[in-house]
């Protein structure tokens, strides 16, 4: 079968799909759990609530071989350009693995750089947590402030708080990333100089926020410490070396970045820095090998029993032929609260694009809009919208095995939760005919990730399942995922108004703008 003989196939299956409800397709395929779940390195797939069924799924994997998706994954692990739009390597799997795997960034052996930067990294880390990295005053640094923004931040914030019962006991992590500055005010706010080490992240070393809340965190040292201060209580991660210094920070604290990374999928590199030294010894490394972990299932595993790759080719079923738009991220775990920011960024941020590698539109959709919360909390909010709502949102509830709050009761409740909302979403339930807005449909698709732990190895293999998922569904529509040339636009188009606010000037601007220019350069 040819690509459009699938195409044309797997419309007609999605069209009589609406006739067959998920629990009915358990009844009709008595295997369907078999096929449809996945106990992968760190965590259990549960893709069988989601409304595919053998038939749909065969022409989904036929697709799969036409697109060539394994050799994608292939390539992009030799360190081949896969990012076509700014010729690069896109080489996140070198960064976790294992030291004695030769790896390979166009063409040249890169193992010895990653093993080199990791030591370095791990030498710091270590040297900071055992209190041998001091200050202009001689005492031990202990407390940090990551200052980055997207990539450089959303990775090390969601580990710090999902790794809280991992953490060094003496050391504080904190994180300002917005261009408010309430964020890095807050984060200065009750630290003592002598003691705080601010970490500024940033690939470029060129983006506005970063720069902006760097800037005050260096005059707030220079204020309390003197000028010499920023030598010895400020490192910075960047593939921009010269930048960093010239900032005034020592060209021994830059850690380097280097460009066959992308900023979201960077969590690994030295973009970790604070991470890895806030964290007990040794997590840090789990957190590589879990994800290290699921790197070798991605590669090593037919498609059909691969869990991010199945997961993938389900998730661009669901925009492309199920013609789904949304998709929900619920994480059954208080301290996963950041996980939906995180994905927002990887998903939207990587697949949010219609133009595809040969420069035509690419006529399929790798993204949908991503959005979610923490269960139970979510449940309060938003779920009303998942059962009784106009558009069909598939749900991801992510869940944790171990109780690692030594709390039973809670445990089981939380996740009765979140069974209970996967069965409820799929089952519905029907009314009395007088109480029609009592009626459930039901037939709404999840999927369930059952993580073992809230563990370094697990969180490793969960980041590195989306990050495999996400390039899946991008290889499958044709799109390239490494690059966000949308972000661009707005930030020029920022630059320009922030010297308009200053001199109130609209000449040339919409009358929208105009007006709001007026009001907030000359509020009444
Ligand atoms: O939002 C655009 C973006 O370039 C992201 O891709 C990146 O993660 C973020 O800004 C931060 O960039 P940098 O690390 O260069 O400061």
């Amino acid at each position: 079968m040819n690509e459009t003989s699938i195409m044309a196939g797997l419309s007609d299956l999605a069209s009589a799909h609406k006739l067959r409800p998920i629990k009915a397709l358990f009844d009709d395929e008595p295997n369907r759990l078999q096929f449809l779940s996945i106990q992968a390195p760190g965590l259990y797939a549960d893709l069988s609530k989601q409304k595919v069924d053998e038939k749909s799924l065969a022409l989904l994997l036929q697709l799969a071989k036409v697109k060539n998706l394994s050799g994608f994954f292939t390539a992009m692990a030799e360190g081949k350009i896969v990012n076509l739009t700014e010729n690069r390597a896109a080489q996140h799997m070198a960064l976790r693995a294992p030291a004695d795997l030769p790896m390979q960034a166009l063409g040249q052996d890169i193992s010895a750089d990653v093993q080199n930067q990791r030591r370095k990294m791990r030498r710091f880390a270590d040297q900071m947590r055992e209190g041998n990295i001091t200050g202009t005053t001689g005492r031990a640094l202990r407390t940090i402030i990551h200052i980055g923004i997207g990539g450089s931040e959303l990775g090390p914030r969601l580990l710090a708080q999902a790794l809280y019962r991992h953490r060094a006991p003496a050391m504080e992590l904190r994180f300002a990333a917005n261009l408010d500055a309430a964020e890095i005010n807050d984060a200065l706010q009750g630290c003592d100089p002598e003691t705080t080490l601010i970490t500024v992240v940033s690939k470029t070393f060129t983006t506005r926020e970063t720069l902006a809340n760097a800037k005050m965190a260096r005059a707030w040292l220079v204020q309390h410490l003197g000028k010499d201060a920023p030598a010895k209580h400020m490192i910075a991660v960047s593939s921009n070396r010269a930048a960093g210094q010239k900032f005034g920070i020592k060209s021994d604290n830059v850690f380097a970045l280097n460009d066959w990374v992308g900023g979201r999928f960077s969590l690994w590199s030295a973009v970790g820095i604070s991470l890895m030294a806030a964290l007990q010894e040794g997590a840090f490394e789990d957190l590589l090998a879990g994800a290290a972990a699921m790197d070798r299932h991605v590669l090593q595993t037919p498609v059909a029993q691969n869990a991010p790759l199945l997961s993938g080719l389900i998730q661009y079923w669901n925009c492309n032929f199920a013609h789904l738009q949304g998709r929900t991220i619920v994480p059954y775990a208080a301290r996963l609260a950041l996980l939906p920011s995180y994905l927002q960024q990887l998903i939207m941020e990587s697949n949010g694009k219609n133009i595809g590698v040969d420069g035509k539109p690419a006529g399929q959709t790798a993204s949908p809009v991503i959005f979610g919360a923490e269960g139970t909390n979510a449940q309060h909010a938003f779920f009303q919208y998942l059962h009784q709502g106009p558009a069909i949102v598939p749900v991801d509830f992510i869940g944790v095995g171990q109780d690692q709050e030594n709390n039973p009761g809670h445990h089981h409740a939380v996740l009765a939760n979140m069974l209970a909302q996967s069965r409820a979403l799929m089952c519905g339930a029907g009314a009395k005919a007088d109480a029609p807005h009592k009626m459930f449909e039901g037939n709404r698709p999840s999927t369930t990730l059952l993580l073992d732990a809230l563990s370094p190895f697990s969180l490793g293999a969960l980041l590195s399942f989306y990050e495999h998922e996400t390039v899946a569904q991008a290889v499958m529509c044709g799109l390239n995922p490494f690059d966000q040339w949308g972000v661009e636009l707005g930030k020029h188009v920022a630059f320009d108004l922030e010297n308009r606010l200053e001199n109130a000037d609209t000449k040339g601007m919409d009358p929208s703008t105009a007006a709001l220019i007026k009001k907030i350069a000359k509020p009444s």
